[in-house]
């Protein structure tokens, strides 16, 4: 089979290669995918570089989600129930960029016919973590505001609708403020940029001085030194990402006085941690808010497999529009 394949860490357009691999077999307990299409998303990007928090060995096939058909399963009773159908690929050990992938039965979910390929291919990460992040580890409470940076990516996107939707209010900010307007439009109760003056001073006006109680970060940095000095008295941070690649210088005395808090969120570890139930009634959750366009991701372009070098320059690009896709066939 084809397959994007890397054999060192380093800058993704330089190190990824589309060449001909042996096409997987299911062992037991396992189903094998034809994959359909698959996101290119940051996690994606920085497993490459090496700079993710879990690295393969190499050489080695990115890709975490995805869409694709189950045409054949190992031994074991779960395979049988997918077989021949349409799942999302969540293949939290990568290699989802490729004709085919392998991943355990139970990570294949099933996905309903009217829910059509593009966002089926988004199916997980972002809709996941996104009702993780504001109705369970936060549980922001209607009313409240939720501040959030890298406001303008697909998951930030999903906050904004998902605050509409709960009723929680969203403080979005963005670092190019061209990005404001677009995010007003999209229902952002307040839209800044770090580009126009300290955060929390911006947040603090908005706030009528009191700050929030609830923020979420991506980036890191000072962006998200400014998220944490926007906290009010007993006001939680949680870090998701590692956009801008830096560390967040923190006051302790802002900590130590105020009873705030920062604390990290990561989707597999909070996966593992579900019931067989509870995970049964996320995905259903997610079906129902990507058919109400709240969890639905904007799709940007979608290129061929043998165009990858191409997909991961415009996933990294500043400013590109909307979830890059890789379609291997
Ligand atoms: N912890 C978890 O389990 C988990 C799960 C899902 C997602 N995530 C994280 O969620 C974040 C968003 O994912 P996504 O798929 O929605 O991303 P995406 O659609 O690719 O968008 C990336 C966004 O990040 C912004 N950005 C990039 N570098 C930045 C920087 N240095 N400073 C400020 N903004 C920056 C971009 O802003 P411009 O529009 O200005 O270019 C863009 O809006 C990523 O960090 C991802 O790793 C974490």
């Amino acid at each position: 089979m084809k397959a994007a394949v890397f054999d060192a860490f380093g800058e993704p357009s330089r190190v990824l290669q589309v060449r001909e691999v042996p096409t997987p077999i299911p062992g037991p307990g396992q189903i094998r995918a034809r994959m359909i299409a698959s996101p290119v998303n940051p996690s994606d990007l920085l497993v490459v570089q090496g700079l993710y928090g879990v690295l393969p060995a190499l050489p080695s096939i990115p890709g975490f989600e995805g869409v694709g058909v189950v045409d054949a399963v190992g031994p074991g009773l779960l395979g049988r129930f997918v077989k021949g159908k349409r799942v999302a690929v969540i293949n939290s050990a990568g290699g989802n960029w490729a004709e085919y992938a392998v991943i355990p039965a139970r990570q294949a979910r099933p996905i309903p016919d009217d829910i059509p390929d593009e966002q089926a291919a988004a199916y997980f990460v972002n809709p996941a973590t996104v009702l993780a992040l504001t109705r369970h580890v936060l549980a922001v409470p209607r009313g409240e505001w939720l501040l959030q940076a890298a406001a303008g990516s697909t998951l930030g996107r999903m906050i904004i609708k998902l605050g509409r939707h709960d009723g929680f209010k969203t403080l979005s900010v963005v670092r190019r403020p061209e990005a404001i307007a677009e995010l007003k439009a999209l229902g952002g109760d307040a839209v800044i940029s770090s580009s126009e003056g300290p955060i929390e001073e911006q947040v603090r006006k908005i706030t009528g001085g009191a700050g929030v109680r609830y923020a979420i970060d991506p980036v890191g940095g000072a962006t998200g030194m400014g998220l944490f000095r926007s906290l009010g008295e007993g006001g939680r941070l949680v870090l998701y990402g590692t956009l801008s690649g830096e560390p967040i210088p923190v006051d302790p005395r802002l900590v130590i006085s105020g009873r705030r808090s920062i604390e990290g969120f990561w989707l597999g570890h909070w996966m593992r941690e579900r019931s067989i139930p509870a995970a049964l009634m996320l995905f259903r959750e997610i079906a129902s808010l990507i058919r109400q366009n709240v969890l639905s991701s904007e799709i940007g372009r979608i290129y061929p497999l043998d165009r990858i070098q191409d997909a991961v320059r415009e996933a990294g690009q500043a400013g590109h529009q909307g979830k890059i896709l890789v379609r291997p066939r």
